[in-house]
């Protein structure tokens, strides 16, 4: 057996809040660590606000482990735009990743480097398939926090870059009759470009 599998071990994953027994490692994002991501900046006074937690269950960073972790993003909204994940690319881009919805209301939000995209569901029961070099965010469009459980290959890696510089070519915002899906005015910099 390889050295590099960790000795089996059991977690508990409480299906409601996303929290884990043993916790390991938790990372939180708060609207300062999201500058620029929203179309909008965040109102002042928010800063520290934290939007989502990610509960990652980390094994050695190799194809041969799965990490998994679950993530938990509160409800809420940065002008018209949901609060949401960074997003990313894997660092090894053909790596792929599954979600499965544990609870709240969401859109996975997925796009290729050459601008295809789409937006799936994410809700109680669903399993989500993101294909390698598919970047993903989520989006909690719901009044409670959205939570999710997340497998992908160990060394996949995360690549925050390309979407900071880039965003997806869709933003998911609050409309008359709900979300919406609209084109983003940032993405690859058209608006930019456009505005001169
Ligand atoms: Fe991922």
């Amino acid at each position: 057996m390889s050295t590099q599998a960790p000795d089996p071990f059991t977690t508990l994953l409480d299906l409601n809040s996303g929290s884990l027994d043993p916790e390991r490692k938790v990372v939180e994002r708060r609207l300062s660590d999201m500058a620029g991501m929203h179309l909008e900046g965040y109102a002042d006074g928010t800063a520290d606000t934290v939007i989502y937690s990610v509960h990652e269950i980390p094994v050695p960073t190799t194809n041969s482990n799965l990490m998994s972790s679950t993530t938990v993003i509160q409800p809420g909204k940065v002008g018209q735009e949901y609060y949401m994940t960074k997003g990313h690319f894997h660092n090894i881009r053909d790596r792929a990743e599954i979600y499965i919805g544990l609870s709240g209301e969401g859109c996975l939000v997925m796009a290729t480097e050459d601008g295809q995209y789409t937006v799936e569901t994410i809700r109680r029961g669903t399993i989500n398939y993101v294909p390698g070099g598919w970047a993903h965010r989520s989006v909690n469009v719901g009044d409670e926090p959205l939570v999710f459980f997340a497998v992908y290959p160990g060394d996949a890696g995360y690549n925050y870059g390309t979407i900071e510089e880039e965003g997806f070519p869709v933003l998911v915002v609050a409309g008359e009759d709900g979300p919406e899906v609209v084109p983003n005015p940032r993405y690859k910099d058209a608006a930019a470009s456009e505005a001169g």
